[in-house]
């Protein structure tokens, strides 16, 4: 964009989505887990506009409390939704520009839309009264038709319900998204008409009005018709999704990530990676994830937040949210990391372990059926299976300290708030509730009772038989 020409982004969102069936306001339904008003923000974004405005009207409440975290964005009701010329008309309602500055109208529910389609549009806008970025598709049922003359140029854009059946038969089609200067638009929408099938205003009539009077209308054409795909349906919404998830999979495996199977892993938020990490099939990806050089994730794993160092392992079926992993830890199978969960470097939480809010030092090992709660837990220690931190009294969390070099025998529980100091050990079956110092063994158990000549009950010798 250049620096003397201001853009404005006005995004629509204010139809009703009906199609979904859904009580969610259709552009806040999600895709790669951000919902498609947002992703469509964050393209707009990158074209770094002078003003961002969306165009509400249904649910306008909801869609606004979902975006309030930016505060630059401006808001529009279009209290009766009469078209999209009319929204267009109502976007403009109270905008600041100069006649020459230009206006670029987005969907909301046209969620992988990309930026570069968008800058080749702002390119063409220098040159053009209107801008328009088509498609071609094999079928272009439902969309406007790009109509041009003798000599090529665009004469109109006509829906599907207006066409003549030839101009049923043109295959390239209006994406919606168009780009104008704001004193034209100023000058064309109020005498936009409802003379059509559907009898709403019509932005896309705007190009008769440019070319009634003689001004240049041009296209930017794209060859990849889902990122103008527009949401109108469930079922859009779930081959969308998986348009974008192979597009992200793609991405990470060209980044040097082996995938075992790219239509069965799903990414809905961030990843990085290392050199040499391997994904294995049905794992799921969220929020933030960075993975280290080298690092195994086994299937059908849910990772959610977390940061795994180089050479880690996660073995299937295991589920981390708010982890930080240090180098050559072996997560799982069948583990549970709850977030506030720190490893160190080559320790291992084995299956059928939680572990939250704690930290585990470096070498130390919890392998089988443990609790581990509030806890800091120093180097080499080993938990035995079965272990339990009790960190909960009913109203109140409470800490456990467990020192270097620690060892617990099979099922202790250890009732919080306690200490168990370095090198110290605990019996097997123990439930301790006090300090247990530096190099000492603890046994907090019933002793062994062992009765001689004891006859164990027999059943009843049955009669008649
Ligand atoms: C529109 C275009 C059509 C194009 C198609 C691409 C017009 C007249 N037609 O048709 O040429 O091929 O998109 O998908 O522009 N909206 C409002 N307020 C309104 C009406 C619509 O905010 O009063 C919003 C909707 O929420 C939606 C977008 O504008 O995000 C498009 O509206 P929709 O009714 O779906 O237009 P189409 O009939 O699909
Ligand atoms: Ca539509």
């Amino acid at each position: 964009m250049t620096a003397q020409t201001p853009w404005h982004i006005l995004i629509l969102a204010a139809g009703k989505g009906t199609r979904m069936r859904s009580a969610l306001p259709k552009v806040l339904h999600p895709i790669g887990g951000r919902s498609m008003l947002e992703r469509v923000l964050d393209t707009a974004r990158q074209l770094h506009p002078s003003s961002l405005t969306v165009v509400v009207g249904f649910e306008a409440a909801a869609i606004e409390a979902a975006l309030t975290a930016d505060t630059t964005l401006r808001f529009t009701h279009q209290t009766e939704q009469r078209g999209t010329g009319h929204a267009v008309a109502t976007g403009l309602h109270g905008l600041a520009g100069g006649e020459e500055d230009r206006v670029l109208v987005l969907y909301g529910d046209v969620p992988l839309l990309q930026a570069a389609d968008l800058t080749a549009v702002q390119a063409q806008a220098r040159h053009s009264a209107v801008t328009i970025l088509t498609t071609e598709l094999p079928d272009p049922t439902g969309y406007g038709r790009i109509v041009r003359g003798h000599d090529d140029a665009v004469i109109a854009i006509r829906e599907q319900r207006d066409c003549s059946p030839t101009e049923a038969t043109i295959r390239e089609i209006n994406s919606g998204i168009l780009a104008a200067r704001l004193g034209d638009l100023r000058r064309w929408l109020p005498a936009l008409t409802p003379h059509n099938a559907q009898g709403e205003l019509y932005l896309t009539d705007i190009v008769a009005a440019a070319v009634a009077e003689s001004l240049p209308v041009h296209t930017v054409c794209t060859a990849d018709a889902h990122s103008v795909a527009g949401v109108n349906d469930r079922w859009a919404l779930a081959e969308l999704e998986r348009i974008f998830q192979r597009r992200q999979a793609e991405a990470l495996a060209l980044s040097g990530v082996t995938l075992i199977d790219p239509a069965r892993l799903d990414i809905r938020g961030s990843v990085t990676a290392g050199r040499d990490c391997l994904i294995d099939a049905n794992v799921v990806l969220e929020g933030r994830v960075e993975l280290g050089d080298g690092v195994v994730i086994e299937p059908n794993c849910v990772l959610k937040n977390v940061t795994l160092g180089d050479g880690v392992r996660v073995r299937a079926f295991s589920h981390l949210d708010g982890a930080t992993v240090a180098e050559g830890v072996e997560i799982g199978p069948y583990a549970r990391l709850r977030p506030g969960t720190e490893l160190g470097a080559h320790s291992k939480i084995g299956n059928f372990v939680e572990v939250k809010a704690s930290q585990i030092g470096a070498g130390s090992k919890v392998n089988h059926l443990s609790y581990v709660g509030d806890t800091v837990m120093g180097q080499d220690c080993n938990l035995g299976a079965g272990t339990i931190t009790c960190n909960y009294d009913g109203a109140n969390k409470h800490r456990t300290d467990i020192g270097d070099r620690v060892f617990v025998g099979s099922s202790s529980q250890l009732v919080a708030p306690v200490r168990i100091e370095n090198d110290a050990t605990i019996g097997a079956g123990s439930t301790i509730t006090h300090t247990v110092p530096a190099g000492h063994l603890a046994l907090a158990r019933a002793r062994q009772v062992v009765k001689s000549g004891w006859q164990r009950p027999r059943k009843p010798k049955k009669t008649g038989d």
